[in-house]
């Protein structure tokens, strides 16, 4: 084991089988170096550095059914609502004030929010904020929108692909949905020059340690600027309710091994992983994570913006949350700074 473990430090990606008998053979002995190597390979890269991120979650409409998804077409029950373009700016300025230079537009596929739209968001929002990066997590889309918002100012953009497996992703969403069209997004979003980021939930349904490998494999492939992962949660009233949650020490030995896949990778400790352990912030980082994404939308869209049960976010629109989760990064050793937080090395999108 411990010669696989160097042997992925070296040569920054293994087969399969071995990604497989690295997850099966997992026990806390070997989750300690690996998170050693982690915060070696992080440190050489951002030092103790943690880069935040404003996430404004714009709107729960969803115009998609995954199968996993608190805020899915069909869930009759989810509370719906959308900010409106003056809100979303409030939001942007008031944590810039507090010092965010990263603002992230999430929300579900909602028509509402047309390209045009969107197009007009972000103008906005980067001409009052030139210093600022702006990260769109707003689901799929032809090429040729996704290049519209690129020359409109948007700099990143996450989009997980949830599963690099056809049967498993087939297992996860209903069919208007293909893996196929994740991917040709990814690699539009990456040629337009976006900072991508991909990702999956760990221990969602059917998933297995052949089809963790896979997810490694892609990410070894792709290189992607930004990946998200964390624990799959039940939620209410979706064909998943009654599944498991997923693993935390699971999600923890994945997000090392990432960054040691991609040593200069941003990495978020996951509002999902803050969810399920009250230290998930602080696990996350001290396994590899860089990033962390504090909620700075208004309080009912908070509540609302449910994509499974008892969401734990991370509050970030009010002075003293800030000061509270600065005084537990450095209780840890690490310090939250409010630069852009580029991946090293990227050029702006200027
Ligand atoms: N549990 C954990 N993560 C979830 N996501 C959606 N539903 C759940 C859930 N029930 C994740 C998906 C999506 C991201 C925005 O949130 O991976 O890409």
């Amino acid at each position: 084991m411990i010669d696989l473990i160097d042997k992925l430090c070296r040569e920054k990606t293994l087969t399969a089988e071995e990604f497989v008998f690295l997850i099966e053979n997992r026990n806390d002995k070997y989750a300690e170096i690996l998170f050693e190597r982690a915060r070696k390979a992080r440190k050489e890269n951002y030092g103790t550095d943690i880069y935040i991120r404003g996430l404004i979650e714009f709107s729960n409409y969803c115009k998609n059914d995954c199968y996993y998804c608190g805020i899915r077409k069909s869930n009759p029950n989810a509370l719906r609502y959308r900010l409106s373009e003056e809100e979303i700016l409030s939001c942007c300025d008031k944590a810039y004030g507090l010092g965010f230079r990263t603002f992230v537009l999430q929300g579900g596929e909602d028509g509402h929010f047309t390209p045009e739209k969107m197009e007009a968001i972000i103008k906005k929002i980067k001409s009052a904020y030139p210093d600022s990066a702006l990260t769109l997590s707003f689901g799929e889309h032809p090429r040729d929108v996704y290049k519209s918002w690129y020359d409109a100012g948007a700099d990143r953009y996450l989009l997980r692909h949830e599963t690099a497996d056809e049967e498993h992703y087939k297992l996860l969403h209903p069919e208007s949905l293909s893996l196929a069209n994740r991917m040709r997004c990814l690699w539009d979003l990456k040629e337009i020059g976006y900072q991508v980021g991909c990702g999956f939930m760990v221990d969602s349904p059917y998933q297995t340690a052949e089809r963790i490998a896979k997810d490694l494999l892609f990410i070894a492939n792709f290189k992607p600027d930004m990946v998200g992962i964390g624990p799959f949660i039940p939620a209410c009233d979706t064909p998943f309710s009654d599944k498991l949650s997923g693993s935390v020490s699971l999600t923890l030995y994945l997000l090392a091994i990432i960054r040691i896949i991609l040593p200069d990778v941003l990495l978020p400790a996951t509002t999902a992983l803050a969810t399920r352990d009250s230290l998930g912030l602080e696990k996350g980082i001290l396994a590899g994570a860089n990033v962390i994404m504090p909620n700075i939308s208004p309080k009912e869209a908070k509540e609302k913006y449910a994509l499974y049960e008892g969401k734990r976010y991370t509050d970030g629109a009010a002075e003293d949350a800030l000061k509270n989760l600065s005084e537990r990064m450095e209780k840890i050793g690490y310090k939250i700074v409010t630069s852009r937080g580029d991946k090293k090395g990227r050029i702006y999108n200027v």
